[in-house]
């Protein structure tokens, strides 16, 4: 569990060109860096292409984006789950608001990662969705209501009755359960905002990938904890 001991920070790289190729690899560098700097746990999710080299060149955790829910065999332009692992994934994002899934198949993703000693990590959009993934035991569940995604307002400061509901709704289900928030979030004040109505991290992206300095936001993102 140390790769992922909470407080933590998620950066999911998306499909940025900023956070693709010679790039995902430079921002990997960086989030080591801030995270060796600060002692925080932060997290790589790179596109598919590029976690072999992450891996390869870093020290720092990896999730995949996705993963299919496929077993080995004809599924030709599909995220195996075995041949991510073996690239070096430390577990996955699971049902992304830009890349959603059946509730069958996040069950079933869930359990497939378990049996792997892999890390899940579910994204919900709201208090209900949240409850009702509590229901399948993931490592994590993320709210990100998808309104605010990219927005650069963040979910924390703008709807903290989302945060705060689901990590009651959530923790009465499974304690064990770690509760992150993420869309819009970029700045000390709003990892602040968000570990003080009860989330143990953030998912981000955009405010750290298309700043000038990624490494320098990330320490500012973690200053005042
Ligand atoms: O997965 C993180 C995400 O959807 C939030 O995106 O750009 O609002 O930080 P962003």
């Amino acid at each position: 569990m140390s790769k992922f001991k909470t407080p933590i920070v998620i950066l999911n790289f998306k499909t940025y060109l900023e956070s693709s190729g010679n790039n995902a690899l430079k921002l990997a560098k960086a989030l080591e860096i801030a995270s060796d700097e600060s002692g925080i746990n932060m997290v790589a999710t790179p596109q598919a292409a590029d976690i072999y080299r992450i891996k390869d060149e870093t020290r720092i955790p990896i999730l995949a984006q996705h993963i299919d829910n496929v077993n080995p065999g004809g599924h030709t332009g599909s995220n195996l789950l075995e041949c991510l692992k073996e690239a070096g994934i430390d577990g996955s994002l699971i049902n992304h608001s830009e890349k959603r899934m059946t509730l069958a198949d996040i069950d079933s993703t869930i359990t497939k990662l378990r049996n792997n000693d892999l890390f899940s990590v579910v994204c919900t959009n709201n208090v209900n969705t949240s409850e009702a993934i509590a229901n399948f035991d993931p490592n994590f569940i993320a709210v990100e209501p998808p309104e605010l995604i990219g927005t650069g307002i963040s979910v924390s400061q703008a709807e903290p009755e989302v945060v705060e509901g689901t990590v009651r709704k959530v923790k009465s289900i499974n304690k064990n359960i770690k509760v992150l928030c993420g869309a819009g979030i970029s700045t000390g004040d709003d990892m602040k905002a968000a570990l003080d109505l009860g989330a143990e991290g953030v998912l981000l992206a955009s405010g750290i990938i298309l700043s000038e300095s990624p490494e320098k936001v990330l320490l500012e993102l973690v200053s005042k904890m």
